[in-house]
């Protein structure tokens, strides 16, 4: 989604600028453009459609601003396509302004200033902000701020500059999320803290309808009604070498191979005595033991991670559990309410849709506990109960690492809920953890037999669709596999759980065709097997994700992963590895771009 990024000091602004964007290139975005206070005290635009380097280029070409104070943008169309007109900043006069996130009511809007004679050059939401902030303008930019802020409906976190205010950049925010760091004689503000780590560690969050106010004597917050406000600073524990590289090609392979540490740090600290501990997240055996039924509500790969949550709640406790897609959740009028927990699991915290059905299902009475990574994020500070997963900063919009993480949490949360219920004891409960605690180690020596998963990926590229297949938590798993593999590939793929494929979506098959089968449940083994036969027996290429100690016969896989002897239940947090390395390496053969790929966003702060 859109990325904002401000600044005011003593650097060259352009430059803060175009660093702060490239952080955020992670975002997903069709077109970039800043706006900076020259030295001459002029506003100068510079904006083009496509890359930052597009940008980079069209300002070699005619001229760079030069000065110490601007805004700059990455935008993700919503309203009209990418073009150089639609890319922000957009100006409305005596206001230039940068946004992310969307404005509901900008049609009224539009119709209003129209009538009062405004034109428009954009078909965007944003030149209708910045419009009406012009013609609010009344010489005080913070009294326009508050009085304009009033008529907007929506979200947004919008960077601001006002021609007769030099050197000066305003923000505010609804909804989307921004923060507003703070150097040495300089200060930023940024959708996202990856933006300003080259410069300082040290940032407030902006809350709703705060305003910041950035001038070259320090930072100046404002609540709505226009009056000034101390706010605690916060310091990120991030630096800056966990949003580089680290020698990798891509940062989705980098991720993959942080996924023991990221598990390591998020299951270790919530272990005491070998059995799970949530009490720092506010969870007790007590407080488990009252819900009557568990909604999870996420949006794609944390939503699948739910889907294993599902499996593995239910099987060991008994508990029934219901996943949601939360864009389905929050129109479908669900039946929750008092007694119930409504589990939101979201990397970013910030998705539009996970967000509104957890609002949605605080009204309606449920608890809300949030599986959330980043760190202050709207998800986290809202709910009534959080375990942060500790996978560090997510940057390839693939998710890998954080769906590990969210998958753990899932497990000691299932554990514990188990044991509060009755339905464990705690010896059983110890073996579990015993396990979980095993998996980072397996996927270490997973990850050093990667040749496999890159000869799979070669005999992929060619195809135009492809299914994967599983039954019960193989099923789950085959969704993410799935949803990795196009997201990143752009081959079409759907996952199916293997017993439903002869009531129809088995008519698809013809030679040749790939089909992933993930069989790792020795309780359903014989059973996939019987539907991987149906399908090879149709002509599909079959590729099949199993136990080592299996040596399928010539019937039943033309290739086969092999995975190491474990349990059941847990082999979902080391089958995903091979998953997640076929997606990356037949993204990789078809030389596409692994880390930001087409249309896609990785913090989606839109409905
Ligand atoms: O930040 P969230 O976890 O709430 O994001 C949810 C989805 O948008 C996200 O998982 C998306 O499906 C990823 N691109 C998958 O790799």
């Amino acid at each position: 989604m859109c990325g904002i990024v401000g600044y005011v000091g003593h650097r060259d602004c352009t430059d803060v600028l175009i660093n702060g964007l490239s952080k955020l290139e992670y975002r997903g975005y069709d077109s970039a453009g800043i706006a900076v206070f020259n030295h001459n005290q002029k506003i100068h635009v510079a904006k083009s459609k496509g890359r930052l380097q597009n940008l980079i280029d069209r300002m070699n070409q005619d001229g760079k601003p030069t000065g110490c104070a601007g805004i700059g943008h990455t935008r993700w169309a919503t309203h009209g396509e990418p073009s150089d007109i639609n890319s922000h900043p957009h100006s409305g006069g005596r206001v230039t302004i940068v946004h992310n996130g969307i404005i509901e009511n900008y049609k009224e809007i539009k119709d209003y200033l129209a009538d009062k004679g405004v034109t428009f050059s954009s078909d965007t939401d944003t030149e209708v902000a910045a419009k009406l902030l012009d013609y609010n303008y009344n010489g005080s930019p913070i009294e326009t701020i508050t009085e304009t802020i009033r008529d907007l409906e929506g979200s947004y976190a919008l960077g601001i500059i006002f021609a007769d205010h030099p050197n000066v950049v305003y923000a505010v925010r609804k909804e989307s999320p921004l923060i507003v760091g703070v150097g040495e004689n300089e200060s930023f503000i940024a959708s996202d803290v990856p933006a300003v780590l080259d410069y300082t560690k040290d940032y407030y969050l902006l809350e709703h309808e705060e305003i910041a106010v950035l001038t070259e004597s320090g930072v100046q917050i404002y609540d709505s009604f226009g009056r000034k406000i101390q706010k605690e600073l916060k310091t990120a524990d991030w630096d800056v070498e966990a949003i580089g590289k680290g020698g990798y090609e891509h940062f989705m392979l980098k991720e993959i191979h942080e996924q023991p540490t990221a598990i390591r740090n998020t299951i270790m600290p919530r272990i005491k005595d070998g059995l799970p501990n949530l009490e720092e997240c506010g969870i007790t055996l007590d407080t488990l033991r009252n819900f009557r039924q568990i909604f999870i509500v996420a949006c794609g790969t944390a939503m699948h991670a739910g889907m294993v949550g599902k499996y593995v709640i239910e099987k060991i406790a008994r508990v029934p559990v219901i996943v949601d897609i939360a864009s389905e959740f929050r129109y479908r009028n669900p039946i929750v309410g008092e007694g119930d927990l409504v589990i939101i699991i979201s990397q970013s915290g910030e998705t539009a849709d996970s967000k509104a059905a957890m609002h949605l299902a605080k009204k309606m009475g449920a608890k809300t506990l949030a599986i959330v990574n980043a760190m202050g994020s709207s998800i986290a500070r809202e709910a009534d109960m959080l375990i942060y997963t500790h996978a560090g900063p997510e940057i390839a919009v693939a998710s890998t690492k954080a769906y590990m993480v969210q998958i753990a949490v899932m497990y000691l949360f299932a554990f514990e809920m188990a044991l509060a219920v009755g339905k464990i004891d705690e010896d059983e409960c110890r073996r579990l953890v015993a396990m979980l605690e095993e998996t980072p180690e397996m996927i270490e020596r997973l990850l050093e037999k990667k040749e496999m998963t890159q000869y799979i990926a070669s005999s992929l590229i060619t195809a135009d669709s492809l299914l994967y297949i599983g039954r019960g938590l193989d099923y789950a798993l085959s969704m993410e596999g799935s949803l990795k593999l196009k997201e990143i590939s752009y081959i079409h793929s759907e996952s199916y759980a293997a017993g439903e494929l002869k009531h129809g979506t088995i008519s698809l098959i013809h030679d040749g065709m790939p089909v992933i089968a993930v069989a790792t449940q020795k309780e359903l083994f014989d059973k996939t097997v019987s539907n991987i036969q149906e399908v090879k027996s149709r002509g599909a290429k079959v590729i099949l994700i199993c136990r080592d100690s299996y040596e399928p016969e010539t019937n039943t896989a033309d290739l086969k992963f092999g995975l190491p002897e474990f349990d059941d239940l847990l082999m979902p947090m080391i089958a995903v590895v091979p998953l997640q390395l076929i997606a990356y390496y037949t993204s990789v053969h078809k030389g596409n771009d692994v880390d930001k790929p087409r249309n896609l966003a990785k913090s989606v702060t839109v409905e």
